[in-house]
């Protein structure tokens, strides 16, 4: 199955961040994982990051004639973007959404809300990298 992982804005820096937080993991590092795990579970993976949100935005429409699956992290703005939103409601296939660490469970209320989690068939939330195996797994189980 063709999947895409779209990771957005500040995950590029993912080895800076609170490594209690975000398990110390370069973006890198994660996306390899991420193509290994993908090459086990027989599916073909695109890997896309970017700190752009109009950017990411023409990731999810690249999306509409190539992905059978989307996993997404669009990262904070998963918390307010609506044009993040619209372009994701495009898309009739799976989405997965993703979070390394569980926004529900952190302090700051503005983590709390995602306006994506309406359009998602599955979220993973706080399992780490791990999370991103669980929602590719999840894609195979779905076809
Ligand atoms: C995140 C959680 C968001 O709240 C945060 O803004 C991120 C990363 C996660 O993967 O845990 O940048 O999406």
């Amino acid at each position: 199955m063709k999947v895409d992982v779209l990771n957005g804005v500040n995950l590029d820096v993912l080895q800076r961040r609170d490594p209690v937080i975000y398990g110390g993991l370069s973006l890198h590092e994660l996306e390899q994982q991420i193509e290994a795990w993908a090459d086990e579970l027989g599916h073909t993976v695109r890997c896309r990051q970017t700190n752009s949100e109009g950017e990411y935005v023409k990731f999810c429409h690249d999306s509409l004639d190539w992905a059978e699956g989307v996993i997404v992290n669009p990262g904070a703005w998963s918390h307010y973007s609506y044009a993040i939103h619209d372009a994701l409601e495009l898309y009739s296939g799976p989405i997965v959404e993703v979070h390394l660490s569980n926004p529900e469970e952190r302090l700051e209320e503005w983590r709390h809300v995602s306006v994506i989690a309406p359009l998602a068939e599955k979220r993973v939330l706080g399992r780490g990298p791990v999370g991103y195996r669980e929602a590719l797994e999840f894609l195979g189980a779905a076809t």
